[in-house]
């Protein structure tokens, strides 16, 4: 980074095992080490218990074997995984993975041999507390309320992934909205209920926790014998209880409720919703403007729903699109939110960051606070955008978000987050109904998520994943001058990128129209090609394919025989509009008319994943990028002069 000193550009050199392994020594040393330590723990255990496997054992024949069955298996697992993608390297801009963040590599290691198991303290008396403080990192990193004495503190925890998380905020979402239906139904005496079922099933988020709040004191004030009839007969109203066809039939002027979310939006969404029985025909898909969720869509959604008497569960905004790195307007849909509450039409803003939610340190000041856009710009060209600025800032007002540490957090696989701004909502996901609890203080809070399994999709999961993210947000704090260094990056290399692309496209302009066919909003980046002369779709993205072919993995080829790893998406009228699809044709001098067919209704284009912290690899003076387009060069007027021999 040209704009850190040299001080801190050293302590990042510490951060990654490194593309040629450069620091196998630290994470060697870091291994044995903490082997060893956990050698020591087993023994010390009770150090008056002897050896069960013998010391000589070592020689037996029968343990020879073993150990040489053992060895073959393992060399042949090794050697077949060096057929794995080389996500480390600097040549792979494919999809959303890079190297592996050696704090949480080692805090990881350290931690398998321990085996925690993360749901509940019985079985991870370390770890499920660690989880808990993860969530509070993230929450902090949001803008979320992240002090455990305060009521209404937020909570977030792991999930094996983005998926996982999405069907969290979904699960969250539903049972808060139906839980004041249940009240209504049970016919609680002494809590203000509203007045119909309609209004019931439609209330903001904010007030649905705070009626849930009105009756946990009731019920916490009540003798024993009548808190557990009333929590009994609340409980056979839930729509939990009843499922959805019980809950709606029960309350026939109520209809399921749909999810607004971008087009663009992972299909984790379509599969959460068939996933809780509400069916994909709930998922509302609204278009684009600018590659961002229109809000003039959402807005006319909102009020057709409205007058329909259409509920509406949740409106999903993305923080960094799967296909094109993307930043949806989540200010406008919290804003969208309120408005709509307070006309009777509540329902929650769930971010959907799984893969720029850790973009938001590069906004956070080690205080916590916010901050200002001039700061954030500084070392960017144009990064952040107003809009990209005012999404980020607004995520402290939405009601949940997905994070996932194994994208741009840089740990391993299994790694997903999902964290909502007010815990007390998780009373609604527990699975035993634990409604007295309403004492706020850092113990209590703790002490309550110390049982995780209660409130999560997951049952056993690992305690050594959230061994793994503590670490790391401890060593890089999640700010602008911690884990916003890394963040910084790859937007710096994004940059870099779209300037060489932009180079790329003149200086190939004779033999190839190429475009950047929006800026980007984070750190992926698109390029759009057409060989020059050709006006047909199809020919356009049979070309595109077959670029792709020489970028994407085949095992079947020596991993050498690969020069770069790049992915591809696709644009789609649906997705941009048919205004900006048909500019971008233009430009590449393709003709509009040749889109629409069978299959070559929508336009294939390279996607580049900008992540690795290498690309820009100052110790030796190369830029992978530069290196990226001069294969590419290559590899076109290759592919050119295939197709027109002579
Ligand atoms: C925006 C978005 N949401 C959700 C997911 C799903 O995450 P995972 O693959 O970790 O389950 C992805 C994955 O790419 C994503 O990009």
């Amino acid at each position: 980074m040209t704009n850190l000193p040299s001080t801190s550009r050293h302590e990042l050199d510490a951060c990654f095992l490194g593309p040629y392994g450069e620091n196998d020594t630290l994470l060697e040393k870091l291994v044995v080490e903490f082997l060893r330590d956990h050698v020591y723990w087993r023994r010390n255990f009770h150090p008056e218990d002897p050896p069960a496997i013998p010391t000589r054992a070592a020689h037996a024949p029968g343990y020879l074997d073993f150990e040489a069955k053992l060895r073959r298996e393992l060399h042949q697992l090794s050697a077949a995984l060096k057929k794995s993608v080389p996500f480390h390297s600097p040549r792979y801009l494919g999809h959303m993975v890079s190297d592996l963040l050696l704090p949480g590599l080692a805090a990881q290691i350290l931690t398998l041999p321990y085996n925690p198991n993360n749901v509940s303290e019985d079985a991870a008396p370390v770890t499920v507390d660690l989880e808990v403080q993860v969530g509070l990192q993230l929450a902090r990193m949001l803008g979320y309320p992240h002090d455990p004495s305060r009521a209404d503190c937020a909570f977030g925890h792991l999930t094996s992934g983005g998926t996982v998380a999405n069907y969290q905020a979904l699960r969250m979402a539903l049972a808060l909205k139906a839980f004041p239906v249940a009240l209504r139904a049970a016919q609680v005496p002494d809590v203000a209920l509203p007045e119909d079922d309609w209004t019931a099933f439609n209330l903001a988020p904010a007030a649905g926790i705070e009626l849930l709040e009105h009756w946990q004191a009731w019920l916490a004030a009540q003798p024993v014998s009548a808190r557990r009839r009333w929590q009994a007969s609340v409980e056979a109203q839930r729509l939990e209880q009843l499922g959805i066809a019980g809950f709606f039939a029960a309350h026939p002027q109520l209809r399921v409720p749909k999810v607004l979310a971008p087009i663009t939006a992972h299909y984790s969404w379509s599969k959460g919703l068939k996933l809780l029985g509400l069916g994909r025909a709930q998922l509302q898909l609204l278009p684009e403007r600018d590659m961002r969720l229109d809000l003039d869509a959402l807005e006319t959604m909102l009020e057709t729903c409205e007058r329909e008497k259409q509920p509406v569960l949740m409106a999903v905004a993305v923080l960094g699109t799967t296909e094109y790195g993307t930043v949806d307007p989540v200010d406008g849909a919290v804003d969208a939110r309120d408005r709509f509450a307070a006309r009777g039409l509540g329902f929650s803003v769930h971010v959907d960051g799984a893969w720029g939610g850790y973009l938001a340190t590069l906004f956070r000041n080690a205080d916590g606070s916010l901050r200002s856009l001039e700061d954030v710009r500084r070392g960017f060209e144009a990064f952040p955008a107003p809009e990209v600025y005012a999404a980020f800032a607004a995520l402290g007002r939405t009601d949940s978000v997905t994070v996932d540490p194994h994208k741009l957090g840089y740990l391993p696989y299994g790694a997903g987050a999902f964290i909502c701004r007010d815990h007390r909502a998780t009373a609604l996901l527990s699975e035993h109904a634990d409604y007295v609890f309403h004492d706020a203080t850092p113990d209590a809070y703790l002490a309550r998520y110390r049982s995780l399994g209660q409130f999560i999709l997951e049952g056993s999961k690992p305690g050594a994943m959230a061994a793994a993210a503590y670490v790391t947000h401890k060593v890089l704090p999640l700010d602008h001058g911690g884990f916003g260094r890394l963040q910084a990056q790859t937007i710096v290399a994004a940059e870099a990128f779209d300037r060489r692309a932009r180079r790329f496209a003149d200086e190939m302009s004779a033999t190839l129209h190429a475009l950047v066919p929006f800026a980007a909003d984070s750190n992926l980046v698109c390029l759009a090609l057409n060989p020059a002369g050709n006006r047909d779709l199809t020919r356009a993205n049979a070309f595109v394919r077959r670029l792709h072919d020489e970028l994407r993995s085949d095992p079947r080829q020596p991993l050498q025989s690969r020069e770069f790893f790049g992915s591809v998406t696709t644009l789609r009228p649906e997705a941009l509009g048919e205004a900006e699809m048909e500019r971008i044709l233009r430009v590449l001098q393709i003709d509009p008319a040749t889109l629409g067919g069978d299959q070559d209704d929508r336009l294939l284009i390279l996607r580049h994943t900008l992540m690795n912290p290498y690309l820009i690899d100052r110790e030796n003076g190369i830029s992978y990028i530069d290196r990226y387009f001069e294969f590419l060069a290559r590899r076109v007027r290759a592919l050119l002069a295939q197709a027109s021999p002579g």
